[in-house]
């Protein structure tokens, strides 16, 4: 019979699995401390789960830049508005738990609703101004709910380091901000968007669309290295090159536009001339499925 050998793992617990997987605050903050208490560095990758390449490569950055890696996998409630496909988003955690394993996570950490939102919650956090364009027009009440839970992540795990990537390119301005304005003790790492050979930007809505959508889906991408191109053309009015990708992707039978924007990197002010770089960013609708892609544009 071959014997499961038990191992120590980072987090200097002996399981089968070198990862450990909770889903209580306080048992999982007991296994940091410990570590925490050792000088043990932790990185923090928040998620939603169903992993894919996108994710994997924040772990595996994380892996590389401290001794802890804590993978949060909790599909948030307060960040989907009341016809958006909460209960629909795909969940794995078996897979998941594989994946990250394999990219040498030490922790998931997996809490139920409950656990996360005890009766009577009653606080958010509010970054103002930030949140209202772009995907915050479209979707009320959406940065408040990440926000808030992202806040409440990292109070729980306390990490040294914490991972985003510029596909949520107003998320990750919105938590640099964040963190900021109140002093959060967390160094934001920002990640590059990883993409299908094609293009399409990966992101776990993408499971959504049907082999036509899925084609048409490319139009994002090809739209923003068309915009590229205008710029480096000498379009350098913002809202001449924010028309331009417009028509482009209007060309798309199945693309419906929810944006096009032309904005300034930090602020993501609407851009009126681009002096030496700017974010274009898009959410648009392939049938039902909102999918949003941005690029940093440079003369
Ligand atoms: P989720 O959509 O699961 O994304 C988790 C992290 O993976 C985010 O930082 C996101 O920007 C990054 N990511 C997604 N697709 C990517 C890609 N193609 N390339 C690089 N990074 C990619 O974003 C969320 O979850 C939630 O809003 C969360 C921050 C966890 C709060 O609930």
């Amino acid at each position: 019979m071959p014997m499961t050998c038990a191992r120590v793992n980072s987090l200097g617990t002996s399981t089968a699995s070198s990862m450990e997987i909770t889903h209580i605050i306080s048992e999982t903050r007991d296994l940091l401390r410990q570590a925490r208490a050792e000088g043990k560095r932790v990185g923090l990758v928040p998620t939603m789960g169903f992993f894919h390449e996108g994710h994997l490569s924040l772990m595996r950055q994380a892996r590389k830049d401290n001794d802890l890696v804590v993978v949060s996998l909790f599909v948030n409630p307060i960040q989907f508005g009341p016809s958006e496909d909460f209960r629909d988003y795909p969940r794995d955690l078996d897979r998941d738990a594989r994946m990250a394993e394999e990219v040498g996570v030490d922790m998931i950490f997996n809490p139920p609703v409950e656990e996360v939102y005890r009766g009577g919650h009653n606080t958010y956090v509010n970054v103002r101004k930030l949140t209202e364009g772009l995907c915050g027009a479209a979707r009320p009440g959406h940065f408040l709910g990440v926000t808030t839970v992202v806040l409440k992540l990292f109070n729980i795990i306390q990490p040294d380091r914490a991972y985003f990537g510029c596909k949520d390119y107003q998320q990750l301005k919105v938590i640099e901000r964040m963190v900021r304005d109140l002093d959060v003790p967390v160094e934001i790492v920002p990640m590059p968007i990883i993409r299908e050979p094609d293009g399409l930007a990966m992101s776990s809505r993408n499971t959504y669309l049907n082999p036509d959508e899925r084609k048409a889906a490319l139009v994002l991408s090809k739209a923003l290295a068309y915009g590229q191109e205008l710029l480096s053309q000498g379009v350098t009015s913002g809202e001449e090159l924010r028309r331009r990708v417009e028509e482009f992707i209007g060309k798309e039978p199945l693309a419906e536009i929810d944006y096009v924007a032309v904005v300034d990197v930090e602020e993501l002010d609407a851009l009126a001339e681009i002096k030496d770089k700017a974010v274009l960013a898009l959410a648009v609708r392939i049938g039902k499925t909102r999918l949003i892609d941005n690029m940093l544009i440079a003369r």
